[in-house]
């Protein structure tokens, strides 16, 4: 017997159990044992939210939350975010090795030359009404993406699946582009297969009638910079929606469309929108002692504060906040920021968020930049859906690879009413 068991009792039967305890957690399958007859179930886990459930063994994406720590593929995001690039990122987080200058080279080629879209995707696209949310459109055109690569399916092959890799990072930014042209009545922009990845996006987003868009090379730097942030999180409400919709052994498009779905949500990818809202309301220095005390009575919460992992400074706030310099030396300053500084500074010294370690989180900062980015607060997710594509790509796959995950179903305790004698309506309704 090793010194690595739990001992576990179960008082209703005087019974012992010893469950294995391997990386500091025991199996539920185990716990099932425990107390388990014929007639009853064994011993099940009760955890809403999953706050205390490892669903999967990674090696993606490591964060130490009480020291702030985040690192892709053991590499510190501070160092990624200072000298790599978006692509290089997204190779590493799929490949799981920094690429060779010949692997770098031909990743890139492949990516540039798959950001074209079938025209009908178009179509689909231009059938929205003129008022549609992009991230809805976003969701629902990578959906539809599966119907175009009905090989897809065939997840197994490896070959196969680097082709939809491939596709949907490249994609990804016309599409959230596309759909930003949407709500503006604009024309949408084709892919410039001659600038970089964030480059092209930009070119996608702004172009109007001048024969080559020219990106202030500040402007696609901080996007650059944005995106390596948002390219992976490990198992965030998105990345287990697509594991959890992936488990069920569909195509890569429907798998990251239900990711899209999820950060779609206020607490999730919507905070940086819920975060500017929320600062367009504060509306001056002045009014943020009403403001925090609203908070700490629960009328409501200080978006882009807390976070179900780190409770220490965020570290990709931290970094964000440094490129906020940068993008507002070319931009002019936003006004907000004072406010949001302000916000920060008061909270960071207020006992309600000390003791409850509620510090900025990566949506704090990033919606201030994307407004002097001139991006509407609704456009704010898809620009953090398309990196974090590359994310719950290489989530996916380790999925799809993984032989000891099965498709994900959840117990419940069931708390409904029990054998009821069923009256048909016309005599209840008598
Ligand atoms: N403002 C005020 N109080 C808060 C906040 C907040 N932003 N966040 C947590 N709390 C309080 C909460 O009321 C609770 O207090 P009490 O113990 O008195 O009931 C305590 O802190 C613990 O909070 P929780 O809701 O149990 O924590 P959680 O891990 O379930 O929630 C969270 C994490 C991110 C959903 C939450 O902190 C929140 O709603 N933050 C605001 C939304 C936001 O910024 N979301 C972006 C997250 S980062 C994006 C990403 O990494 O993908």
């Amino acid at each position: 017997m090793t010194d690595q068991t739990l001992t576990v009792r179960d008082n209703r039967t005087g019974e012992e159990y010893e469950l294995e305890i391997t990386d500091g957690t025991v199996r539920a399958s185990d716990l099932g044992k425990i107390g388990k007859t014929e007639d009853e179930p064994g011993i099940a886990v009760y955890d809403p939210g999953f706050t205390n459930t490892a669903s999967t063994r990674s090696s993606i994406t490591y964060i130490d939350g009480d020291k702030g720590i985040l690192e892709y593929r053991g590499y510190p995001i501070e160092q990624l975010a200072e000298s790599s690039t978006f692509l290089e990122v997204a190779y590493l987080l799929i490949h799981g090795e920094l690429p060779t200058k010949d692997q770098h080279d031909a990743w890139v080629h492949e990516i540039t030359f798959h950001t074209f879209v079938h025209e009908n995707l178009k179509s689909l696209m231009q059938g929205f009404r003129y008022d549609a949310h992009p991230m809805g459109m976003l969701l629902s055109s990578v959906g539809a993406l599966s119907t175009f690569y009905p090989e897809a399916r065939a997840i197994t092959d490896e070959e196969v699946r680097h082709d939809q890799v491939v596709r949907l990072i490249a994609k990804m930014p016309t599409l959230g582009a596309w759909a930003f042209r949407h709500a503006q009545g604009k024309p949408y922009v084709y892919p410039d297969n001659d600038l970089s990845y964030t480059e092209n996006f930009l070119s996608m987003l702004f172009k109007m009638s001048e024969q080559k868009y020219d990106p202030d090379p500040r402007l696609s730097k901080a996007l650059e910079v944005l995106f390596i942030l948002h390219a992976d999180h490990e198992q965030n409400c998105s990345t287990n929606a697509v594991r959890s919709v992936g488990s069920s052994d569909v195509d890569p498009y429907s798998a990251v469309s239900a990711g899209i779905a999820a950060l779609y949500g206020p607490l999730h990818g919507g905070a940086n929108e819920a975060v500017l809202r929320m600062l367009k309301r504060i509306g001056s220095k002045d009014n943020i002692p009403s403001f925090i005390e609203g908070v700490k009575k629960g009328e409501e919460r200080l978006m882009g504060f807390g976070h179900r992992v780190y409770k220490n400074y965020d570290p990709r706030a931290k970094i964000i906040k440094k490129a906020v310099d940068d993008v507002f030396e070319v931009t002019g300053v936003n006004p907000l920021l004072e406010i949001a500084q302000e916000l920060e500074r008061i909270a960071l010294e207020d006992e309600y968020f000390v003791q409850r370690k509620l510090y900025p989180n990566v949506d704090f900062y990033s919606g201030l930049i994307y407004e002097a980015l001139q991006f509407p607060p609704e456009m704010f997710t898809v620009l953090f859906a398309i990196p974090r594509t590359a994310g719950w790509l290489a989530q996916w796959i380790e999925l799809v690879d993984d032989k000891e995950q099965k498709i994900a179903r959840p117990k419940q305790i069931y708390t409904g009413a029990r054998t009821l004698d069923f009256v048909p309506a016309e005599q209840r309704w008598a």
